[in-house]
């Protein structure tokens, strides 16, 4: 599929795995991007997981024909993007594969492919004929040899795993044919889980790519981005900035209903004071990747859960272990939770917050047994303490 009338799309759409690095879930799939510059030399960009490589190689010779394969510039060696590289080398004999130092390492530890490659520095730049690549490198968006290339007369980046997200695409590849509320949506979801704990890293990438005029953004996942390009960037900027709107996400584990009764009194009384955007994530239903993409689109999280075997509920407990490993800042933090004989939510949830360094809006609560009018108080009134510091802000 031509994106201009050189650069073809020739990625492939996922819609068999359940789950992205095996953890997380794909309700409407994801695509694994791969470009194709057709110019006196040919350039392939990326690669595809290996399952898919018989499609990937039909969709290329769709476009070659019985024609070489010049290069294969290498942005990012995750293996949903580079599993192909050895199957391709096979077809391709002659092909030159480009990538940095780093790249150029990993490819011969994961495929022990080390011959006719070309090691690229950042800002460098390979001539193709009417169309010219330069590279730059941006680690850690989303492993330390990250780069990104741009092609200079289409003012096209090829930005690996930045500005990608799940889902497959139903069609059309570029914004402009779509609806992209899903993918915007689904954007947030995979920032945070995949990228989300290199807030600075895609900062420095984000000031790296000012002075570049951008067209297209051809991210490694999802549609290829022309008319919202403003819009992508700017939402980046806001994630990596770890900024975040007023609103409140409430993530609970109940075994039998207790901590859930706790859950909606708090939320009824933020809704009482006004507060609009609350979302409530029961632990045993949601998946931590919704509950993670929340936590990046609100300022306040809510977190309570019954004591289990002396410690936290594990749902809780695997939560905030995938927050703690994010360095997401500039959250305020409630905690509330129950227990029948002894109760760990107090000390287990204030060493959370101690960990996670959000601003604790109140001491744990703590519930024993059936929940009791103080409990019910105690959770109006940190409903209401959470909805006072939001709307300081
Ligand atoms: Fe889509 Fe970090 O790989």
């Amino acid at each position: 599929m031509k994106i201009t009338e050189n650069i073809h799309y020739v990625g492939v759409n996922d819609r068999r795995s359940a789950l992205f690095e095996r953890l997380w879930p794909l309700p409407y799939g994801v695509t694994y991007n791969s470009y194709l510059i057709d110019d006196e030399k040919s350039v392939l960009f990326d690669t595809v997981e290996s399952t898919f490589f018989p499609r990937l190689l039909k969709n290329i010779t769709e476009v070659l024909g019985n024609r070489q394969l010049n290069y294969l510039v290498i942005n990012h060696m995750e293996p949903d993007h580079s599993e192909s590289i050895a199957l391709l080398r096979r077809y391709y004999p002659q092909m030159t594969i480009v990538g940095n130092k780093k790249t150029l390492e990993m490819i011969q530890g994961y495929y022990s492919v080390c011959d006719n490659t070309l090691c690229v520095a950042d800002g460098e730049e390979l001539p193709l004929g009417r169309h010219t690549l330069s590279f730059h490198l941006t680690p850690m968006v989303h492993w330390p040899e990250t780069m990104m290339s741009y092609e200079k007369s289409s003012h096209t980046l090829f930005s690996g795993d930045a500005f990608g997200c799940f889902g497959a695409l139903n069609g059309a590849i570029i914004d402009k044919d779509m609806e992209t509320a899903l993918y915007m949506q689904e954007m947030v979801r995979y920032y945070a889980c995949i990228v989300g704990k290199y807030g600075q890293p895609v900062q420095k990438a984000l000031q790296k790519l000012k002075p570049l005029t951008i067209e297209r953004l051809c991210p490694t996942h999802g549609p290829v981005w022309e008319q919202q390009i403003g819009e992508v960037l700017a939402e980046y900027n806001r994630m990596s900035l770890y900024q975040a709107e007023r609103g409140v996400v409430i993530a609970y584990g109940s075994m039998y209903g207790h901590t859930e009764e706790m859950a909606e009194a708090v939320a009824a009384e933020l809704a009482a004071q006004g507060i609009k955007k609350i979302v409530l994530h029961n632990l045993s239903q949601s998946d931590s990747s919704f509950v993670l993409a929340d936590l990046f689109r609100y300022r306040a999280l809510i977190v309570g859960c019954p004591t289990y075997n002396g410690g936290l509920f594990p749902p809780m407990e695997q939560l905030l272990s995938k927050i703690a490993s994010r360095n997401v800042t500039g959250r305020l933090l409630g905690c509330f939770g129950s227990f029948t004989w002894a109760g760990a939510i107090n000390k287990e949830m204030t060493a959370w917050s101690e960990k996670l360094k959000f601003e604790c809006v109140n001491p744990p609560i703590e519930n024993k047994q059936g929940v009791t009018a103080d409990t019910l108080a105690a959770c109006r009134a940190l409903g209401k303490a959470m909805a006072d510091k939001l709307k300081e802000a």
